[in-house]
């Protein structure tokens, strides 16, 4: 039964979701049926479609192929940073997962063990996802721009038995050496990868360790085909692990049967595409948008998708975007906004935008981050398509709050990401639990279960997924993020309420860098918060007290505590800025006041909280920070 209006169908999901997803699920193949819709695991746990048979790289491709899709263009691969432009029909896509999925067998590699990608942009990436959904194998994607240390992390908690890399990646013109960051990572880690297999670029060659390291064409080359294996609708797809609260990032689990039922749905409610649509996610495959909607998504619905090896801007101008969706026609573009604010920045006028005919796009999709009021009506003026905010998070791997496109449209409000996604109860709720009315800001929660695709818990850590998600809200999920509801249901996300902050739409925790900042031998203690970037969305700002009798100069350990947290977290933390401050604000039973923190670095405004300890140094931190914006 197609859905009549938004409204309706966004009824039917919170008043009888078993029956609701039970319809849903009807949009993939499934080998086998699921036995229970909705059931409950030993941990307690709620998880979808039990005892459903299916495989996902099959949706992705086999499906089409025997469905006469196999001449249709699944993959572009666009590089300006290295030239290349290459086409992959269904067919050939097929044919390249089925060798690399052969390789990893000849490397022993079986249904469930880990598989760690670290590599770049390019088409072999997705290979290699595709090609662990076929034969059972959890891939967990590392993003290329994070150093050894967050790699080193990831290795020993997900403990792969091969660890796929590339010798190197391009950044603007700058090569990015990958291997040495993967041989140190290694090191680092106590978990050792026995198998590493690495694709030469040729502006990077990279070193190989006898015994450890295989060449990857060498390996292409001697393996055969291999078949996808039937996999379990609760057996995991992927681990991606994002930023907590903590130094430990998180591991999300995807199953399966959730996930492949969320991306059908996704595609066809939310971004309305049809099956024959060019889609373009402006992303990276280290984060969860370029999983759903490089990969997966476009994928299992039909569609082409685009994967771009390259920058809003130098790659080599802020007319790339523009260039992409003339030259292969895309229907339907998300990315973050950061990425047009960087384009704006360099052509306010869009003199370069006029070179290109846009006229293919349907709609223009932006996530990741806030999008502000100023970006989106510039996206409007120019696009003159509907401009649509939607927000989600890799724990959700699909949207929780978007306009259905696929249904009907309604009115777009500046600074909300717009209504809940059929499945998705929210409520806001106070410090202490209570609902929040119409307007009124507070912790954004939603009723759970969350839907199918949604994450069921974090890689062998159910206590930390019932203690982060589950446990401050009982009854509720707990997103991390602050919102109010309007009273016609159009949701504002404020930002985040927790330690996580958001760079130029890259997910980091500040706790990290605080324990990297505090590691300093002049560092006495410090607090690591995120301030508003008009270019960035976010930027990280470190306050330092320094041991008693340091010397060192402002200058000297701003350029050694940038140069550490650059080296152990990645160049993507953008963290740039320190000042020494005198004390920080503690509460009497010494905690750090981080959210007063974060309301004076964003010159919010804030409540003395009844905890402190001398309220008087807000006051002074209030004078450091205007000194600080003074000479920025
Ligand atoms: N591998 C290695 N290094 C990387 C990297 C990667 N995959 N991605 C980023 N970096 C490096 C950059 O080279 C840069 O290094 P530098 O400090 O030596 O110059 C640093 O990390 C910061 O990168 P970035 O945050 O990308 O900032 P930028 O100023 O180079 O570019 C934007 C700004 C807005 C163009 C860019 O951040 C962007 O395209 N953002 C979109 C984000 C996105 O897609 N988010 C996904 C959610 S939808
Ligand atoms: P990630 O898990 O990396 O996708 O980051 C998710 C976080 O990014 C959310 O919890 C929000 O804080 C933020 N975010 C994502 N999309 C939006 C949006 N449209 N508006 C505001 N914040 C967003």
């Amino acid at each position: 039964m197609a859905p009549k209006n938004y409204y309706d169908f966004y009824q039917r999901s919170i008043k009888d979701p078993v029956n609701f997803w039970q319809e849903q699920a009807a949009l993939i193949h499934w080998f086998e049926p699921p036995k229970e819709i909705l059931s409950k695991d030993e941990d307690d746990l709620y998880r979808w479609y039990k005892g459903g048979k299916l495989n996902t790289a099959y949706l992705a491709l086999d499906y089409h192929v025997e469905n006469g899709k196999g001449d249709q263009q699944a993959l572009i691969y666009d590089s300006p940073v290295t030239g290349q432009q290459k086409t992959y029909t269904y067919s050939q896509l097929l044919h390249e997962v089925e060798m690399v999925a052969g390789m990893l067998k000849q490397l022993g590699v079986n249904k469930g063990d880990r598989v760690i990608i670290y590599m770049p942009m390019i088409p072999e990436t997705a290979f290699a996802m595709l090609a662990c959904a076929r034969i059972g194998a959890i891939h967990s994607v590392v993003f290329g721009g994070f150093a050894a240390h967050e790699l080193a992390v990831r290795i020993d908690d997900a403990q792969p038995k091969v660890l796929l890399t590339a010798s190197g990646g391009k950044e603007i013109d700058k090569i990015i050496p990958y291997k040495p960051v993967v041989d140190n990572a290694i090191e680092k880690a106590e978990y050792k990868v026995e198998k590493v297999v690495v694709l030469q670029r040729e502006f990077a060659k990279a070193d190989m360790q006898t015994g450890r390291d295989i060449d990857w064409i060498e390996l292409h080359q001697a393996s055969q085909p291999e078949t996808y294996v039937i996999v379990d609708a609760n057996d995991p797809l992927y681990i991606l692990y994002t930023s907590g609260t903590t130094g430990k990032p998180k591991g999300v689990i995807r199953e399966n049967g959730g996930h492949a039922v969320a991306m059908k749905y996704s595609m066809k409610y939310v971004y309305g595409a049809s099956e024959e649509d060019v889609y373009w996610a402006g992303s990276d495959y280290g984060w969860v948008v370029g999983h759903s909607y490089i990969v997966y998504g476009p994928l299992i619905h039909g569609c082409t998708t685009i994967l771009f090896e390259g920058k809003p801007i130098g790659t080599p101008d802020a007319g790339a975007f523009w260039r992409i969706i003339d030259e292969y026609k895309v229907n339907i573009f998300f990315t973050a906004p950061t990425a047009f604010r960087a384009i704006r920045k360099v052509d306010p006028n869009a003199e370069l935008f006029k070179k290109y005919d846009i006229s293919s796009l349907k709609r223009q999709f932006l996530a990741g981050e806030r999008c502000d009021v100023s970006t989106l009506e510039w996206l409007q003026d120019l696009l003159k398509v509907p401009v649509i905010d939607h927000w989600w998070q890799t724990e959700s791997g699909s949207p929780m709050i978007a306009q259905m496109t696929g249904i009907e449209m309604y009115a777009v409000k500046p600074g909300s990401s717009g209504k809940a996604v059929a499945g998705y109860e929210f409520d806001i709720l106070d410090e202490s639990g209570n609902p929040l009315g119409p307007n009124e800001e507070g912790a954004l929660v939603i009723k759970y279960p969350l839907p199918p695709g949604a994450l069921p818990n974090l890689w062998q850590d159910t206590d930390r997924f019932k203690a982060s998600y589950l446990a401050p809200f009982p009854g509720y999920y707990f997103s991390g993020d602050g919102a109010y509801i309007d009273e016609e249901g159009y949701i504002f996300i404020t930002g985040r309420i927790d330690d996580v902050i958001n760079v130029a739409g890259h997910r980091l925790s500040t706790s990290d860098f605080e324990e990297i900042v505090a590691s300093h031998p002049a560092v006495s203690e410090c607090a690591v918060v995120g301030m508003a970037d008009s270019y960035k969305g976010q930027i990280p700002l470190g306050m330092v007290v320094l041991k008693s009798g340091s010397t060192i100069s402002q200058e000297e350990l701003s350029k050694e505590l940038i140069s550490m947290v650059r080296a152990q977290v990645g160049a993507v933390a953008s963290f740039k800025n320190v000042i020494i401050v005198n004390r920080l604000p503690k509460t009497r039973s010494g905690k750090i006041l981080r959210k007063t923190l974060r309301a004076i670095a964003d010159e919010k405004d804030y409540q003395v909280p009844s905890t402190i300890e001398d309220g008087s140094v807000l006051g002074e931190i209030e004078e450091y920070m205007e000194e600080f914006r003074e000479n920025r």
